[in-house]
């Protein structure tokens, strides 16, 4: 068996800021031990550093420790046991190029079967990843994995759950569990501690700690993806849909009617020579917003849609007229980025930027190009469900109805075909019991009674 060592940088809370100059002296040694240890050894080494780096006060005032999770509390009890993690990897019979390894920023080690040998497996070169941060929306949360499965395709999901949920999604992914690798965290994997009474704080308070969530979400989800050698992954919500642009992909609808064709054509697009914005690591992708007022006649929204499935319950069945594609209502572009091929000198920051995460990602406000993501704003229900901090009083009525209002674009049948041929790859009946909970938006209840 090849030994693999896998070195994770211990972690440290910052009880006070005077610590800090502490911590930073023992990341220069720690930092230069892991370089003999790999020169000496020449053994795959893979650093998952996980330090919390703070550049003003005022942000590690977010992240109290009196308020962290007791585990978190005492920081002897937080060192990661290296000898634990060395003896687990011994004592499996796998090496590295076989097994896939969870390491989260907790240092559990999970192991899993390599996800080209699941079903529906795909070579590992073609499989996505996927970073998604959500809060009750369950009702959205399956038709946007069946159709990243389908399209991408999906293989890994990274799913943080915000602690202000009402509902927990666990059951919609254990549906999923034997066609991907799942990976659930909380804030504390991803180093997120912070004084609680932000939470019912102001709005300002609150889209902050929104936003940091994010992005240390975002950093550690990178960072432990590229340790577990995957490749391309997505920065997008459950409310947006990565799709083929048909105004620069005449067959864009006979594609996204092939499993797997988000991949063809990324590569397609790469090896052109003039397409320069997509031959780096990190792409930026233009978004558009479908309006959730607008609505289709019944023989639109179940065209070309498998007869047991109700296509209404369906965003990107049921919902067809969009916005121009030059208002700037549309906001940023968000990052695709391919993991495996940015150093890891980049991901260095803790933090990763929503929508141009790393420097090198080109200008993050495009507007065409062979790929475009549907934003799906819903109907007034689905867009009010959660109680959305990031939004605060932008996520009202009037937003809504304004946002709704732009059908300039158009209406588009473009996405439409990857329902049908979901349902070819996986079979109708593995279908209907993947895409049961689509649009429902009560909450599951669960043997021992607790929502879930
Ligand atoms: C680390 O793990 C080993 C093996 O499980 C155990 O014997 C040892 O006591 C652990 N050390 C600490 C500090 O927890
Ligand atoms: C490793 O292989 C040996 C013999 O091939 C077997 O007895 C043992 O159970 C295996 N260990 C694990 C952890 O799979
Ligand atoms: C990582 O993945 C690539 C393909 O993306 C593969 O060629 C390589 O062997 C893998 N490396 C390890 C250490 O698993
Ligand atoms: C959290 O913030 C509140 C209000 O700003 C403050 O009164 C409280 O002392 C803080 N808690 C901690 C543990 O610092
Ligand atoms: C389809 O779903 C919509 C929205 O949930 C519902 O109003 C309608 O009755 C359903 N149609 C059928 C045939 O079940
Ligand atoms: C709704 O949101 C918009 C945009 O943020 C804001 O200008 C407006 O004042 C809000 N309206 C209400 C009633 O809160």
């Amino acid at each position: 068996m090849r030994k693999t060592t896998i070195y994770i940088a211990e972690r440290y809370h910052l009880a006070n800021p005077s610590r800090f100059a502490v911590c930073s002296r023992l990341r220069l040694v720690t930092t230069i031990v892991t370089l003999f240890v790999y020169l000496l050894s020449r053994r795959t080494l893979l650093v998952y550093d996980v330090w919390a780096t703070f550049s003003t006060t005022h942000e590690a005032e977010l992240f109290l420790p009196a308020m962290a999770p007791a585990t978190s509390r005492n920081p002897d009890s937080e060192k990661r046991n290296q000898s634990q993690i060395e003896i687990l990897l011994d004592s499996s019979n796998l090496t590295v190029q076989e097994m896939s390894i969870d390491i989260n920023a907790n240092g559990k080690l999970i192991k899993f079967a390599p996800s080209s040998s699941k079903q529906f497996g795909v070579p590992p070169q073609d499989a996505f990843s996927a970073c998604l941060l959500v809060m009750d929306e369950n009702f959205r949360l399956s038709e946007w994995i069946a159709y990243h499965f389908f399209t991408l395709p999906l293989r890994t999901l990274v799913v943080l759950v915000d602690p202000r949920s009402r509902t927990s999604p666990k059951l919609i992914l254990d549906q999923w569990r034997e066609y991907m690798d799942i990976v659930e965290w909380t804030d504390g994997d991803i180093l997120f501690n912070y004084n609680s009474s932000l939470l019912k704080g102001t709005t300002r308070e609150k889209t902050k700690l929104h936003r940091t969530r994010q992005k240390l979400f975002y950093g550690s989800c990178t960072r432990y993806l590229k340790a577990t050698n995957r490749s391309w992954t997505t920065y997008f919500d459950v409310d947006e849909y990565l799709a083929i642009n048909e105004a620069d992909t005449f067959d864009s609808s006979e594609r996204i009617g092939q499993s797997g064709s988000i991949i063809r054509l990324l590569r397609e697009t790469k090896a052109k020579p003039r397409e320069r914005l997509y031959h780096g690591p990190c792409i930026t992708l233009p978004r558009r917003y479908f309006s959730g007022s607008k609505e289709s006649t019944v023989d639109m929204v179940f065209n070309r849609v498998p007869d047991f499935l109700n296509a209404s319950r369906f965003e990107t069945l049921r919902w067809r007229y969009r916005s121009d594609n030059t208002v700037t209502e549309n906001g940023a572009s968000k990052a695709i980025m391919d993991v495996s091929q940015i150093a890891w000198k980049e991901l260095r920051r803790q933090r990763l930027e929503v929508h141009r995460p790393i420097k090198s990602c080109p200008p993050n406000h495009v507007r065409s190009g062979p790929f475009s993501i549907h934003h799906y704003l819903g109907t007034w229900e689905a867009y009010s469900h959660r109680n959305d901090a990031r939004d605060g009083h932008h996520r009202n009525r009037t937003q809504w109805e304004l946002r709704s209002d732009q059908t300039s674009g158009g209406s588009t049948d473009q996405i439409r075909p990857w329902i049908a041929g979901f349902v070819q790859q996986v079979g109708k009946q593995r279908a209907a019991y993947l895409l049961e909970d689509v649009g429902i938006y009560q909450d599951r209840v669960s043997d021992d009674g607790n929502v879930k």
